[in-house]
């Protein structure tokens, strides 16, 4: 594969789970719980993976599941990106970028009118991502730095849209919301848990 272009994105089907398996599990090999988030989320209705290939082979992943935000006038809802994954051997050839850009035309699609996700600014700015803090958006807990809970608002975003960003109970089921000990001292160090700042960030310190 020379570009991006010469990988194909579609829908994830039943037979991708074996590839997928392998795919995430050497991508989050740090991570192993991911497999399971996956696997968990893909049994949901409201939830919708892509697979990106090359000459047939499942490379890499992404999902959208449903989620909210908690706006004082009613619950908004919208879609969580999580997990993103691109097999080590087929990394930075731009698959995760082209299959960013797929979940966010996916989401507009939907019409919901903002996608989220939890992630390192220092890639996903790069992508048109900004810090869901600025659409007044809260993470949905305190272990995500806040510059790490971002957002791309979609033609349906209205200003009243504010409030506490709320995940599927499969994220809370698996404890696979924001991260924890070491990792989360880590990122509050680089990320600051307030103020952006992104110059010297964790790589894959979210999903
Ligand atoms: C993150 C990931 C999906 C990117 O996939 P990819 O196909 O390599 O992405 P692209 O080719 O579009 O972009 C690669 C570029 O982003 C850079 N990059 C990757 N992660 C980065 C990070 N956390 N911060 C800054 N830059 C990063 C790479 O160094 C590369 O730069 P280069 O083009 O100068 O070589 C892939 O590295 C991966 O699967 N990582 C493990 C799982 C993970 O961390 N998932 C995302 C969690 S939020």
């Amino acid at each position: 594969m020379n570009s991006p272009d010469d990988a194909a994105i579609r829908r994830q089907r039943p037979e991708d789970a074996a590839a997928l398996r392998d795919v995430i599990g050497r991508a989050f090999e740090a991570d192993p719980e991911v497999v399971a988030l996956e696997e968990t989320l893909a049994r949901r209705s409201d939830s919708t993976g892509y697979v990106a290939l090359v000459d047939d082979r499942v490379v890499g992943h992404v999902r959208l599941t449903r989620g909210w935000i908690d706006a004082e006038a009613r619950l908004v809802e919208v879609l969580v990106l999580s997990p993103l994954s691109v097999a080590p051997e087929w990394q930075s050839r731009g698959l995760g970028r082209a299959l960013v850009a797929h979940a966010v035309a996916e989401a507009k699609r939907n019409g919901v009118p903002a996608v989220f996700l939890e992630g390192d600014p220092a890639y996903y700015g790069r992508l048109g991502w900004r810090p869901a803090s600025e659409l007044g958006v809260t993470p949905p807990s305190a272990r995500i730095p806040i510059p790490a809970c971002q957002a791309v608002e979609l033609p349906g975003w209205e200003p009243w849209m504010r409030g506490a960003l709320v995940y599927a109970d499969t994220f809370w089921a698996l404890d696979c919301v924001g991260l924890r000990g070491d990792r989360l001292a880590r990122a509050r160090a680089s990320l600051g848990d307030g103020a952006a700042s992104s110059s010297s960030s964790q790589r894959g310190t979210h999903r």
